[in-house]
């Protein structure tokens, strides 16, 4: 069942591509290559390399040892070929650290030869040539095409890359405290992300529904803090703790095991990013040590019921021990995390709380702050000048810029662009991960067929993500991020689903120069990449092949119906009737806006390209519908 749904997918990607007739520089002689993202300056010529057996992977030194035996790793996993390792340089696979490099290249770009003479990987930095081997690694067969590696050797067209990311922070997040993800689930993501040249995981390892990293000097944090009752079902419509009731739910990372996971990310030369929320999304920790909140009161973890605004869940800005307690999380954090910079969260943080706290309104009187607002941003700078005593920089959500930012914070943008804007014009550094192309917890496809959870960004939309808005120094903006919220995410599994392959369009709006996106030709590129995954039994989605339902009303309050669809030169077809629509249905005519037919009661709809089925049967009932214009 599993597999004959997958084949599905993928026939109806194949369908989709065998129409496409868009150029490109990655195309000789009609050759292909399906770089993600697209490098910068890329020629093929006429030509082959054979990649064999008995072909050896040279390095220029015993420091890249360790980076020729990955290569050699994932050769053998993409084409069974089992290649020898040499130090020097000869025909075959050559790794060289070039210093000279630096200047025109940074330090994450590369230079990938192919000629007849054999493969060369040239960088200033290892970085550079684990992007380069990235590339290589894109080169080999996927899919059908891999049958030709079974003649132990494989065939490498003749090309010249040259190839720099346009942006220093290629983020995504994964929370891991809405639903607990192992360290091997965090590695296999770290697999997956560098290969489209990511080099920031955020973990958002702390939040009202469990705290997932090992303090030292807190023990509760974890024994406590990192368990819930066990619910699944719709988020927010879940059952409250029950008297009584043991919390099984959960998992944290000892410190141990993050000390391993940083050191298998910052091989693959990514950073690691902690997050410990405060003053808000705080409730595992208050639940730990009820101390922290300004009530007092008891709670437990929160399994995913409502509570905002019922429950403390802030840690109190007024009491020195709330202080004290951070100075105690962050010092380990900053200890354990080589990366420059700690995130502190500060989003969404009710204060109603504080409003009530007599700790709180006298510090307020005491440090002459106006109001909450303020309050939070004094503690956001107290936060800050502990992280600086440590030798670390404060990154948090862009609600650190209400009440004042703290004087050297970066922000991280996600109610829109405008908090970026803000900061970066005030001359602090800025990542920007807007909802509206960013987050990609939201759905990619229609509601009626997708798992619930709400909001919609499609895999076009990401596509069109311009991280530096007009008007703004581009200096200030380290990059983007995807952020994948977990909270409707159960599953390591389902975290792929939504990962990709919207993260691939993250990926090459980050890395490569903003004048070389070309949708159709990435949509092209994607569907040989989709391909990688399903070898790799990663899952994705093909969302973006169905069709796009857009309910409006007209004057008269009557339902009408238009349909479009992400990819161009696709047929659709609609039902009202009950039946399954294929190309003997109604056609739909671009613009049209469709009444409902008389008495109709569902209305399906199909993508068609080339007299074959492309996407999925979307089946929505006209009281849905109504319900998405009510
Ligand atoms: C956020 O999505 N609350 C950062």
């Amino acid at each position: 069942m599993k597999t004959s749904i997958r084949i599905l997918k993928l026939l109806v990607l194949i369908i989709y591509i065998a129409g496409c007739d868009s150029e490109s520089d990655q195309s000789e002689g009609g050759k292909q290559l399906s770089i993600i993202p697209q490098p910068v300056k890329m020629s093929l010529s006429s030509g082959e390399f054979e990649l064999k057996s008995s072909s050896v992977i040279f390095h220029s030194g015993e420091e890249l040892l360790p980076l020729a035996e990955y290569l050699a790793d994932e050769i053998s996993t993409a084409s069974g070929l089992e290649l020898q390792i040499n130090e020097g340089k000869g025909k075959g696979i050559n790794l060289l650290l070039q210093e000279d490099l630096l200047n025109t290249l940074g330090t994450e770009g590369y230079k990938l030869n192919v000629t007849s003479g054999g493969i060369e990987i040239a960088a200033a930095k290892s970085g550079g040539l684990f992007y380069g081997i990235q590339t290589l690694l894109q080169m080999f067969p996927a899919g059908e095409e891999c049958e030709e590696c079974e003649d132990d050797e494989v065939e490498f067209q003749c090309v010249a890359i040259e190839d720099f990311p346009r942006f220093k922070w290629r983020g995504l997040l994964l929370d891991v405290s809405r639903h607990f993800f192992t360290t091997d689930e965090v590695k296999k993501m770290i697999d997956e992300m560098v290969r489209y040249k990511y080099n920031v995981l955020q973990l958002h390892l702390t939040d009202d529904q469990g705290w997932r990293l090992e303090i030292k000097q807190l023990p509760e944090l974890t024994t406590t803090g990192a368990w819930r009752v066990p619910r699944t079902g719709l988020w927010w419509d879940r059952e409250v703790p029950q008297e009584g009731e043991a919390a099984t739910y959960g998992g944290f990372y000892t410190q141990e095991q993050m000390k391993d996971l940083i050191e298998y990310a910052m091989f693959r030369n990514v950073n690691i990013l902690p997050e410990i929320e405060a003053p808000g999304h705080s409730l595992a920790a208050i639940a730990a040590y009820p101390y922290l909140s300004s009530t007092g009161k008891k709670y437990n973890v929160n399994p995913g019921s409502k509570f905002y605004a019922i429950d403390d869940n802030s840690i109190c800005a007024g009491k020195e021990t709330s202080y004290e307690y951070m100075e105690k999380v962050l010092s380990e954090v900053a200890d354990l995390f080589p990366f420059e910079y700690v995130h502190i969260g500060g989003d969404e943080c009710f204060k109603g709380f504080w409003k009530k706290c007599p700790d709180c309104q006298k510090r307020m009187k005491e440090n002459g702050l106006k109001d909450e607002n303020e309050l939070q941003s004094y503690f956001i700078k107290r936060l800050e000048k502990i992280l600086e005593a440590k030798g670390k920089k404060l990154i948090g959500w862009d609600e650190i810029l209400e009440g004042g930012l703290a004087p050297n914070a970066a922000v991280m943008s996600w109610r829109g662009m405008q908090g970026g804007i803000t900061a970066a014009k005030a001359q602090h550094h800025v990542v920007m991960s807007p909802v509206e192309y960013a987050y990609i917890d939201f759905y990619q496809g229609d509601p009626a067929i997708e798992p619930p959870t709400y909001a919609m960004l499609r895999l076009k939309k990401v596509y069109e993500f311009e991280p530096v808005p007009e008007g703004v120094d581009p200096g200030y903006i380290l990059g983007g991020q995807g952020n994948l919220w977990t909270e409707s995410v159960p599953t390591f599994r389902h975290a792929e689903y939504m990962l990709w392959p919207r993260s691939f369009a993250l990926a090459e709006v980050l890395w490569s120069p903003a004048e070389s996106r070309d949708w159709n030709n990435f949509v092209q590129r994607t569907e040989t990449h989709l391909t990688r995954l399903e070898q790799a039994d990663i899952n994705y989605a093909v969302s973006f092949c169905d069709a796009i339902i857009t309910p409006s009303k007209n004057e008269k309050g009557e339902l009408l119906i238009e349909l479009g669809s992400e990819l161009e030169g696709v047929d659709i077809y609609y039902t009202f009737d009950n039946t399954y629509p294929d190309d003997h249905s109604f056609l739909y005519k671009q613009g049209e806006k469709l009444p409902v037919q008389k008495d109709a009661d569902t209305f399906r709809v199909i993508t068609y390209r080339d007299g074959k089925p492309l996407g999925r049967i979307i089946t929505v009932s006209i009281a849905d519908l109504i319900k998405r214009v009510s």
